[in-house]
């Protein structure tokens, strides 16, 4: 995910300012007044020195001592509060928007389309919103905090080196830019391989979830210690990575000390001269080194900060790319909110394929779903049943042709009421890790106990829902790990039924129960297909025996049309299907 292209540090931070900060400004406000404060404060120390030498220690002014102590104990205690408060306040907003981003983002990503989710794995995504947006936490929580503090703290400390000798700080505002470029380049170098870093760090969780859901494969085919190897080799890619930028990162370090010792050795040698020569005193050559050791630390704060912000960019740089992405798939400014009765659907001459390099799935498909009947799908694997039910509630839309309900192109109809008007059983049913109350409600908002009690009876779940141990409240667990295949249909099947709605798009609705369950089920989905727009796949002939209409597909074309009875005496390609799922 990461592009070669250059990194535009202004346009990241006017977004980050006006799209999340701003909203924070008051607290900013506070906290970048406190800061002020405590740099002050930092700032009057140093100069406090030259009365400490010249009169308290030189001169032994008594009538100055216990005004400059008091003042000097004043002073820490001051600097203590406003540090507290500027600290606490910077990261009550910081993080407040961290939050706001990580929210954004994964209301993005849900709102966009299953292509979407196809191109970027799930694990990606989870560790954009979580690595990358912690990355971004640290910057906020030490960056923001630490570059104000020391920015304003080196401002107000290069002021008092100023004061105090102009030659002295003039000279040293020469050498100091040198360090300036240095870090910079170090800072360059650090977000590039920030942004490798990240992107390594999701492949890593994209692997490692991927792994662990299919632990069952891995463990039926012995290959633990193959995971083990590729897990080791993305760990370690990880690893190498973080460590050079350990490496360069640190870079800074060794140079500033050589920096310092030099700038030390060489106004402590002037100063000497200055002291001995009486053109100034010992109390301002003291004020002076004290400004400049307490300078070091911000300039070190801001050496590193540069590296933790030149990272946090990068990330930011990612996140706001996939805040970026929009939807395919997206409401037509006149689309209209629609409900339907009994609708028919007609494909029109539709084309589609996954990936514009890919074979086309469908290939000008033609065909009417009768409203208020059953229609069955069938033909081979790979032949486009699932493709044809994922046009219907738009998840994708066709390269060519149309899909009209009811005369209306679904192009034309808002996306949300479309999919109000449909329920779906797919093939690869979604359990989520929720009580099976939540499992069940979610096909309808607002659905009372006792509507999900009815629709899990009517779809024979009631049973064996009562015998897990703790009933309907019992937490399914990931992928509905607690439940067998069948299991799991029948939740789905419930869920579809509570939705009550005119079109019913059932993919291997039944595929995992044996014949005595499915006759039971089939009977409670002949009484719901009543009145429905249904369109069911099933490679069990049995179930389609009585629809009412059969398309038959093969590679992405209607092949064949019509009853069970025609279709078997037109002894083609259903024929066939039929005569070796009788042998079966
Ligand atoms: N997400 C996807 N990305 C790319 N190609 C896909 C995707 N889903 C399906 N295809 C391809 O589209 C074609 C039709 O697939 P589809 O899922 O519609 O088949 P199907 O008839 O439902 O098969 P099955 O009976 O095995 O479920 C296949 O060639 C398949 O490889
Ligand atoms: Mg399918």
């Amino acid at each position: 995910m990461s592009s070669a292209k250059k990194l535009e540090t202004w346009p990241i931070i006017r977004r980050m300012i006006r799209d999340y900060l701003m909203k924070y400004r008051v607290q900013f406000g506070w906290a970048i007044l406190f800061m002020a404060i405590s740099a002050a404060l930092t700032a009057a120390f140093a100069l406090m020195i030259e009365p400490i030498i010249d009169d308290v220690l030189t001169k032994g002014r008594l009538e100055y001592v216990w005004m400059i102590g008091l003042g000097v104990f004043v002073l820490f205690v001051l600097r203590g509060v406003t540090t507290y408060a500027h600290t606490v306040i910077m990261n009550f907003a910081g993080q407040r928007v961290i939050g706001d981003i990580q929210r954004d983002l994964f209301s993005h990503f849900i709102s966009l389309d299953l292509k979407f989710f196809h191109d970027h794995p799930s694990g990606q995504l989870i560790s954009r919103i979580v690595n990358d947006v912690s990355v971004m936490r640290n910057t906020a929580a030490d960056g923001m905090t630490g570059l104000g503090k020391s920015l304003l703290t080196l401002i107000f400390l290069v002021g008092v080196m100023f004061h105090q000798d102009v030659v002295l700080a003039s000279a040293i505002f020469v050498i100091f830019p040198l360090a300036v470029v240095f870090v910079m380049w170090i800072g360059r170098r650090l977000r590039k391989m920030s942004g490798r870093i990240q992107d390594h760090m999701a492949s890593l969780s994209d692997m490692l979830s991927q792994i662990f859901l299919g632990v069952r494969v891995v463990k039926a085919y012995g290959r633990e210690g193959y995971e083990i190897n590729r897990a080791t080799q993305a760990i370690d890619r990880v690893r190498d990575m973080v460590i050079k930028s350990v490496r360069i990162g640190n870079l800074s370090t060794p140079f500033n000390e050589v920096l310092v010792g030099t700038v030390v050795c060489g106004v402590l040698v002037y100063g000497g001269y200055q002291v001995a020569a009486g053109e100034t005193t010992a109390g301002q050559l003291l004020s002076f080194i004290t400004a400049f050791s307490l300078a070091y630390e911000p300039i070190r704060k801001l050496a590193r900060m540069n590296n933790s912000i030149q990272v946090g960019l990068g990330a930011c740089d990612r996140v706001f790319g996939l805040l970026d992405i929009p939807p395919d798939i997206s409401d037509l400014p006149d689309a209209k909110a629609v409900t339907f009765k009994k609708p028919d659907i007609v494909f029109s001459r539709v084309t589609f394929q996954y990936h514009s390099d890919e074979k086309k799935a469908l290939n000008d498909v033609s065909f009417t779903l009768k409203g208020g009947e059953m229609t069955a799908l069938v033909g081979r694997s790979g032949s486009g049943k699932t493709t044809i039910m994922n046009l219907i509630p738009r998840f994708f839309d066709p390269v060519s042709g149309s899909i009209l309900i009811d005369g209306q192109d679904v192009r034309h109809i808002q996306i949300e009421s479309l999919r109000q008007n449909m329920a779906l059983v797919s093939q690869d049913i979604t359990i989520f890790d929720d009580t099976v109350w939540a499992n069940i409600g979610y096909g309808l908002n607002g659905a009372t106990q006792d509507d999900i009690i009815k629709a899990a009876i009517a779809a024979e779940a009631d049973e064996f829902i009562r015998a897990l141990p703790q009933g309907y409240d019992t937490r399914l667990g990931e992928e509905g790990l607690k439940l067998s295949g069948g299991q799991k249909q029948r939740i789905s099947i419930a869920r579809a039924i509570l939705r009550d709605a005119p079109i019913l798009l059932l993919d291997e609705a039944t595929s995992a129960l044996d014949n005595e369950a499915e006759r039971a089920i089939q009977k409670t989905l002949s009484e719901l297909q009543k009145g429905r727009t249904t369109l069911v796949i099933a490679h069990r002939l049995s179930t389609v025996q009585d629809a009412d209409h059969i398309l038959v597909l093969e590679e992405g074309r209607v092949a064949e049309q019509g009853r069970h009875h025609q279709l078997l005496d037109q002894n083609g390609i259903y024929a066939r299907i039929y005569g070796a799922g009788l042998s079966e």
